[in-house]
């Protein structure tokens, strides 16, 4: 029987016991023995839980308990999270997360302890919920360049863009519902303007590079911009608001990665992926494009990826298989120098103006169609990122929108 910590006993942490609880049996058949949470480490008290009596709040009895050889960090955090973690893989112990802030900013370090200790640390459950994409994306692509990695990886900005969409809704109460749903982060910050996204950007491009990557080098705009009258204009020019993260290989070798909202058409691969769901779309040299879908937030999707981690685990004891990435930093492209279709919104007595300094021609303009409130919107020639920045603040307020177009 393998014997498993659990640092955490919130949404995730509470999840972890039930899955292993409730799919006792398929995880024992999958593990090659039972796996039995012998320890819930939380500075609260849980009365009447029926696992009440595995709550302790000394980290030191996990640490010093032998039989305890997998650990599962999910308390969240880069304080107390980064030093258990960094205890237990010292003391050889794997340690299986769904912290993306803690794995984007010291992977390099624990995953480079865990193979020096000749255990774990694995973060399945750190992007896209319970999608297994980061075990596919070490696993199934070993014949293949990855050439990009574009994916909705929040689930809470995903859920607040469709019920804008598809229901009119307002911004605040959709947040206020995702939040309900125990789908966000503790500070709506980190998912409204796009931080938890960029950490998973982070993350996945240092899967795919073997490099790391630092967050702080990854441009991030976030999703509150966004207005209502933007999404009027993309549906009536078949095309939807997702908020993407971009993760290219250009021909140069250089990394270009990117977390901000995107238009884009209808027929995009992406474009259905709606309400708390993610999808996370690989494009590789000699398969194409593959794309995997599923619940990218929540207690049980998110649950499920960290027990699968331990299944892993505990089937590898003393050997270290996880996925992860070297020292030494991937080489980050200029972003500036990037091209690309923008869609812009103006008031109606600026328009004139304001198409013409982005290029479009008098006929082009003739045909543009009022949004409500009398404004306009219109989509830019191909520029490059500093060109269309420039313009932007040469016409100042004029702009009331901007968007890139996929
Ligand atoms: N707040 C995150 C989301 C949770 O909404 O996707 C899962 O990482």
């Amino acid at each position: 029987m393998a014997n498993v910590a659990v640092l955490g006993y919130g949404t995730v942490g509470s999840g972890v016991v039930e899955v292993l609880e409730r799919n006792k049996a398929e995880i024992r058949k999958n593990a090659g023995e039972e796996i039995s949470v012998k320890y819930i480490l939380d500075l609260r008290d849980f009365p009447g839980d029926p696992f009440e009596d595995r709550v302790i709040h000394d980290f030191n009895r996990i640490l010093e308990d032998d039989e305890i050889q997998v650990v599962c960090e999910v308390m969240g955090g880069v304080g107390a999270a980064y030093q258990f973690t960094k205890q237990c893989l010292m003391a050889g112990k794997s340690v299986c997360t769904s912290n993306k802030e803690l794995v984007a900013r010291h992977g390099t370090e624990l995953l480079a302890l865990a193979r020096e200790k000749c255990c774990n640390y694995m973060f399945e459950a750190s992007v896209g919920g319970g999608i297994p994409i980061i075990r596919n994306i070490h696993n199934s692509y070993t014949a293949e360049q990855i050439r990009a990695v574009t994916g909705i990886l929040n689930g809470t900005t995903n859920y607040i863009l469709s019920k804008m969409e598809t229901e009119h809704a307002d911004y605040t109460e959709a947040l206020k519902q995702a939040q309900e749903l125990g789908y966000a982060e503790r500070s709506p910050e980190a998912d409204v303007e796009g931080h938890d996204a960029c950490r998973k950007a982070a993350i996945l491009s240092a899967l795919v590079t073997g490099r790391e990557v630092d967050t702080e080098r990854i441009y991030t705009e976030g999703i509150s911009g966004v207005k209502p009258a933007d999404f009027e204009f993309a549906a009536g020019n078949g095309m939807t608001i997702k908020l993407l993260a971009v993760c290219r290989i250009l021909e140069d070798g250089k990394l270009s990665a990117m977390v901000a909202p995107f238009m884009l058409s209808g027929n995009h691969p992406l474009a259905s992926v709606g309400d708390v769901f993610n999808g996370v779309l690989v494009s590789s040299n000699m398969l194409g494009d593959t794309m995997f879908y599923g619940r990218g937030a929540g207690k049980l999707p998110t649950a499920s990826a960290v027990v699968a981690d331990v299944v892993d685990c505990v089937q590898n004891r003393g050997r270290s298989v996880m996925a992860g990435w070297g020292c030494g930093k991937a080489e980050m492209a200029d972003i500036e120098e990037c091209e690309r279709l923008f869609y812009v919104r103006t008031a109606a007595n600026a328009f004139g103006t304001a198409a013409k300094a982005f290029g479009l021609n008098a006929e082009h303009i003739a045909r543009q169609e009022c949004l409500r409130d009398g404004e306009y919107g219109f989509i830019t020639p191909v520029m490059k990122e500093k060109d269309f920045r420039g313009k932007c603040l040469e016409l100042g307020d004029v702009i009331l929108s901007r968007i890139r177009v996929m």
